[in-house]
């Protein structure tokens, strides 16, 4: 049992999640884990507090005292008592107090209180999540020192669709597990560089030749490296993620493939695993004219130009020590065109993504991948989350970096 004795101090807020934190509870224990709850006095109304007492075989804590009771719960104590305190749900109210040092109601004087490490995850709709006031608060819970977990990506008790979600218990429990795991994380001193997003070739100051990606797939992978223990340097284009704040992550905006390819091929050198999984124009506009394009009776015609071919660039400086994988976007003749670039570009791996396949690719938060190796063998998996599908993407990397060292 990975959490033997550990002792982990769970608060839970006043979220429709809150019932995630029942299974994470019982997890927990069964890990070996002693678990105390405190529940804010909203967190109530979501889940019985006998469903978490019976759980964690431990009294929840709501309030400072119980009313008619001369006895309080002692906040000091409860901090100073855990090993680690976990805060999941996390709702946009108890974040903004905790990031502005507000205090109260128990959790907050608790998270006041405690010396231990503080896990965060939270939960709430997609538009709280992106508000400028939820994401300036999250940098201040971050700049505290606090571990800021990921929201997932689905459908939210309010019927919309997007970012938000709680993560999931196993995922929550595995970052608990690698905290107080003390074998160094499989990609803990490396660098690793990844590009996402599209490029936008500017026609004119209004317009450009772009294309739909998201940035999602690479933007995951960055997140995994992170969790794995990696540096990562990511190179961004144009896009509207919101992108969590992280000691190791340096993120290098650009426009056009010009600059990516400067962007990229100036971080190689460093990198002990580049993946190129940005969707960069093959080709730019000739000339990017000053003014706005006048419009005429005449049809336009515009020269183009193609751009710098970056992964077929790192693929010829690419040292041995180094692990270069590509992404591959292909209507026809998939695994055939994805073998020919693999070995024309000399990488190590070539991630597949059809568009055949509904649920994959540009735009979608799910992805569906096959990913060859250069011994010509291929792997396939099922349509996954972008979040899972980098886990795979980068595990199989991993293991052929940690093969390939002497
Ligand atoms: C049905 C329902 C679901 C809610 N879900 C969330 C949520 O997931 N995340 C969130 O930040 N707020 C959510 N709220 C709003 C919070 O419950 C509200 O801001 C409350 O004051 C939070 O208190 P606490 O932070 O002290 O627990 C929800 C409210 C209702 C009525």
């Amino acid at each position: 049992m990975t959490l033997q004795g550990k002792k982990i101090l769970l608060g839970v807020c006043g979220s429709i999640a809150a019932f995630k934190a029942v299974i994470l509870v019982r997890q927990l224990v069964k890990q070996g884990a002693m678990v105390r709850v405190i529940m804010t006095p909203d967190a109530a109304a979501f889940v019985a507090p006998l469903t978490f007492s019976t759980l964690s075989k431990n009294e929840v804590y709501i309030h400072f005292y119980e009313k008619g009771e001369q006895v309080w719960h002692n906040h000091v104590e409860l901090g100073l008592w855990a090993d680690l305190l976990l805060i999941a749900p996390a709702t946009a109210n108890t974040m903004a107090k905790l990031a502005n040092g507000l205090c109260d109601n128990l959790l907050c004087a608790t998270y006041l209180s405690a010396r231990c490490p503080v896990y965060i995850a939270p939960a709430m709709d997609l538009d709280m999540w992106q508000h400028p006031a939820t994401r300036r608060n999250i940098n201040l819970l971050q700049a505290a020192g606090n571990h800021m977990l990921s929201v997932g990506t689905g459908e939210l008790a309010s019927g919309l669709w997007g970012e938000g979600r709680l993560a999931e218990p196993e995922t929550i429990l595995q970052h608990l597990v690698a905290f107080f795991t003390t074998a160094p994380l499989p990609l803990a001193g490396k660098q690793v560089l990844i590009t996402a997003g599209p490029t936008y070739e500017p026609i004119d100051p209004v317009r450009f030749i772009g294309n739909r990606s998201s940035g999602k797939m690479g933007l995951a992978l960055a997140e995994t490296a992170l969790q794995m223990g990696a540096s990562v340097c990511l190179v961004l284009g144009t896009n509207s993620l919101s992108i969590n704040p992280h000691p190791k992550l340096t993120v290098i905006p650009v426009e056009t493939a010009e600059q990516m390819f400067a962007a990229t091929v100036t971080h190689f050198a460093a990198a002990h695993i580049a993946i190129l999984a940005a969707a960069v124009s093959d080709y730019t506009p000739a000339q990017t004219h000053p003014v706005k394009i006048k419009k005429t009776e005449q049809d336009l015609t515009l020269t183009l130009r193609k751009t710098k071919d970056i992964l077929a660039y790192l693929g010829t400086v690419k040292q041995p020590h180094q692990i270069l994988v590509g992404f591959a976007l292909e209507t026809n003749n998939e695994q055939e065109n994805a073998q020919q670039k693999l070995v024309k570009k000399n990488l190590d791996f070539i991630v597949l993504n059809s568009l055949q396949n509904p649920g994959a690719g540009f735009q979608h938060t799910t992805n569906q991948v096959s990913i060859l190796n250069k011994e010509n063998n291929w792997t396939h998996y099922p349509l996954l989350s972008k979040q899972e599908t980098a886990a795979h993407i980068l595990q199989t990397i991993t293991a052929a970096y940690q093969n390939q060292q002497p």
